[in-house]
Formats: structure tokens, sequence, C-alpha cells
């Protein structure tokens, strides 16, 4: 059958692989960094494909999700809070490099389409992505919204703390981003293991200022306290924005995917805590369901392999 290329161009690292048309994966490659310059990120993501292709003839498509503003469906990255590109037309380019039809979508649209295509049904469904960056995908009426241009849902963006003292690497403060992302969780870490230094955090990092969210959760998954509360800030937060979402949009069910969520629990439950508080009427409506991605932190590549194949013919 045929297959198709996804690429997720995350705030971190590139993570890449072929699917077929049901979403089955066929292959994964190791992620490799996110290259800071332009130029470099085009040419890491055509080796990719070609490298790809070589083994896989079956592939007659591409699709990128890549963080950041993706105008759709002319897949030209307007800019990114925690990426390089500014004004890249990477759909044109790769098309040309590649010869073949390609997508390119905001990466959290593109994790929200593998979950809503292959995972979950739901036809109102809200996806939400926490890593280096905090992004957002939804489906209303069985279809990926995505606003007038294609850079709707960017929830990491949401205005929570106008009065806070985080700035987001969009520039402003108040957004969810910087009190909710993968950094924030080591920002936090390191501030808990400062204040106790011969504990665990501070002895897995070997110093406050080292302390990433990857170490945050493995000490919480190993019990730590410390880092359990840090994951619960982090919940704290998203079940705000999740509040909002679901007051906005009715939804029935809530995926949460990206790194952090691998946490699963130590996350979501105090996620669906924080939300109960705050969602209005609590008492008078469904609650939706808020559930771990499918895909896990894959759904970026591969629902951009399927947004591919679902869209070459009337894209091409
Ligand atoms: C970007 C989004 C992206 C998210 C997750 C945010 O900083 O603004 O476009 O979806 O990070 O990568
Ligand atoms: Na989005
Ligand atoms: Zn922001």
């Amino acid at each position: 059958g045929r297959l198709s290329v996804g690429l997720d161009i995350g705030g971190t690292k590139i993570a890449a692989g072929v699917v077929d048309a049901e979403g089955h994966v066929v292959e994964r490659v190791p992620a490799v960094p996110s290259p800071t310059d332009q130029a470099a990120i085009l040419k890491t993501v055509s080796v990719l494909v070609e490298g790809l292709r070589s083994r896989h003839p079956g592939i007659v498509a591409v699709g990128v999700g890549a963080a950041g503003l993706v105008r759709w469906p002319e897949g030209r990255i307007r800019t990114a809070p925690n990426n390089a590109y500014r004004d890249l037309p990477l759909r044109r380019l790769l098309q040309e490099s590649t010869g073949l039809p390609a997508v390119v979508d905001n990466d959290a649209n593109a994790a929200c389409w593998a979950e809503y295509r292959a995972g979950h049904s739901a036809s109102y469904m809200a996806f939400i992505t926490v890593g280096t960056g905090v992004g957002g995908g939804l489906v209303l009426d069985d279809r990926l919204f995505r606003g007038r241009t294609g850079i709707a849902m960017e929830v990491g963006h949401m205005i929570v703390d106008p009065y806070g003292t985080e700035r987001c690497g969009c520039g402003t403060v108040g957004c969810l981003e910087p009190l909710a992302s993968g950094r924030a969780l080591g920002r936090y870490g390191g501030v808990a293991a400062a204040t106790d230094p011969g504990g665990t955090l501070a002895t897995l990092a070997g110093g406050p200022d080292r302390v990433t969210g990857e170490m945050v959760s493995a000490a919480a998954r190993a019990g730590d306290p410390a880092a359990c509360a840090q994951l619960e800030r982090l919940g704290h937060w998203l079940g705000i924005g999740v509040a909002t979402l679901v007051n906005l949009f009715d939804i029935e069910l809530v995926v949460v995917g990206g790194g952090v969520a691998e946490a699963g629990d130590l996350l979501l439950d105090p996620l669906r805590s924080s939300f109960a508080r705050f969602v209005t009427a609590a008492a008078h409506r469904e609650l939706p369901d808020i559930r771990p991605a499918r895909f896990g932190p894959e759904a970026g590549w591969v629902g951009a392999a399927l947004l591919a194949l679902d869209h070459d013919l009337d894209l091409a």
C-alpha cells in the first residue's frame, strides 16, 4: 500500500518515520537535535526523507509537523518561539528537493490528526502537547480546525497569568507555555533542588542549575515528593488551559501528548483536578475524558504523515 514519511520538527529535536494509510508505524528513526539555523533544518529534513525513501519504495508523500505558526495549506512557517526559522516556505522547498507531494502543518495540529484519525473516535476533541513548548490542536465536527490561515489553537500562548513574572519565548508575559512546558518543569525543579541540595533532584542533576524537565519526571517516577510537586504545578496550569478550551468548544475528549506527558498520571491526575476545579458549571455538564496520547510523543510525525496521505491528491 501507499506509505508516507512523517517528520516532527520540535523546539529541541526532529523525529521521523514512515507510516501506512491506517497509521501503522512501518519504521521510526532515532530523533536528531533541531539545528539552530534555517538552512541546516532544511538539509536535515531532506537527508532524513531520502534515507527513508531508499528503504521504502512505497513512499508517495511527505508530511511535516513544525513547531510554530504555519500557514495552511501553503506550508510556510512564519515564526516559532523556540525554533530558528522565520518565514520559511518549507512545503515548496521540500516538494522541490524530493519531487514528492508534501504538506507542512503546525506540529500540534498534526499530532491532533494522528490521535483523531488512528487513535480515538471523538468528533469534538482537543489535543495538547507538552514539550519544549506547549501546543494545541482541535477537531470540531470531525474536522481539524485551523482558523483562517492555519495558526489557530496556539494553546501555549493562552494568557493565564498576565501579572506573573515569566516571559514567554514569544515575548509576552502571561502565556501558559512558560508556566507549563518541559522547560518550565526543569526551571521549577531547579528551584526545588536549590532549596534541598542533598535531595534526589539535586543529586540526580549534579547541581540545581542542571535540572531538566526529564530529570524531574524521572525523579517523580522514582517517587520523589519534591519532583511530584513540580509535575503538580504543571498540571495545575494545564488544567486552567484545558478548562478554558472546554468552556469555549464543548469538547468530549482531551488528549495530552508530548514528551512531558510520558509522566502519565503523575501529570494527568493534577491536570484533571485543576480542570474540574476551574471548568464552569462542572456539576451541570459531562466532563470530557482527559487521556494520554495513544501515539505518545510520536503523534506529531505520525499525524504529519497521515495528513500527507489524506491530502496529497487535492494539494499536489
Ligand atoms: C509554538 C506552537 C507549537 C508548540 C509545540 C509553541 O511554542 O508556538 O506553534 O505547536 O510550541 O511545539
Ligand atoms: Na496548533
Ligand atoms: Zn507566548
